[in-house]
């Protein structure tokens, strides 16, 4: 397993990154108030409502979730999650989901974060990870088809947003062995 916390090389300077705790409650929470509300729409669950954040936590704390956030200051500017499934015949399937803070994208976050979660799914015989997205999120569709993610299925209408308009959502897929095929690239 990758030893954290540790420093990284961004393009505007160094961050920090480690592994999220129940230390960090209050500053996903604060970090999750600086984000497009479009941004959240990806996602399986709000984390603007603390109690949302306090399942994710014991959902690393029981090992289903692993998150590695990552920081410059003290401040949270990005976060990285690999999330298992309930499903007992899919325990080689795992969904990775990124963010990064609107003022810090582009920076090369999002890219460090899913090398470090990569390694981490070595480490843990995840086989298959799959990303979700909405349609329109034009980086993080670039980000994955050139890290060898491709379309798996389009869901339409799934989700929506808080002034009612539904989206639809794009689901991504790789094999870690295709990724590690082009590993070199991302220094793994
Ligand atoms: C997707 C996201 C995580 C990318 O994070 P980031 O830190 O900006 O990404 P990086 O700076 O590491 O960029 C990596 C690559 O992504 C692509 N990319 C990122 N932003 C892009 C944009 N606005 N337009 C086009 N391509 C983009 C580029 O290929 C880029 O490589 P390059 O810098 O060598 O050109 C970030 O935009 C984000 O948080 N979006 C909202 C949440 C989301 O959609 N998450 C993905 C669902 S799991």
């Amino acid at each position: 397993m990758e030893t954290f916390p540790k420093q990284v090389e961004l393009r505007n300077g160094q961050a920090s990154l480690h592994l999220m705790s129940g230390q960090d409650k209050a500053d996903m929470l604060a970090f999750a108030k600086t984000l497009p509300p479009h941004d959240l729409l990806f996602l399986r669950r709000d984390i603007l409502k603390p109690r949302v954040i306090e399942t994710w936590v014991k959902k690393i704390e029981s090992g289903k979730n692993i998150s590695v956030i990552a920081s410059i200051n003290d401040e949270i500017i990005g976060y990285g999650t690999l999330s298992r499934g309930e499903i007992d015949w899919s325990r080689h399937v795992a969904e990775l989901r990124i963010m990064v803070g609107p003022n810090h994208r582009e920076t090369g976050v999002g890219r460090v974060l899913v090398r470090e979660l990569f390694r981490i799914a070595l480490d843990k015989k995840i086989e298959k990870i799959y990303a979700r997205m909405t349609l329109d999120q034009t980086g993080a569709r670039k980000l994955f088809q050139e890290l060898g993610f491709h379309p798996e299925a389009l869901l339409e209408n799934e989700v929506k947003d808080r002034e009612g308009k539904v989206h639809d959502v794009l689901s991504m897929a790789v094999d870690v062995e295709t990724f590690l095929a082009r590993r070199d690239r991302y220094g793994l």
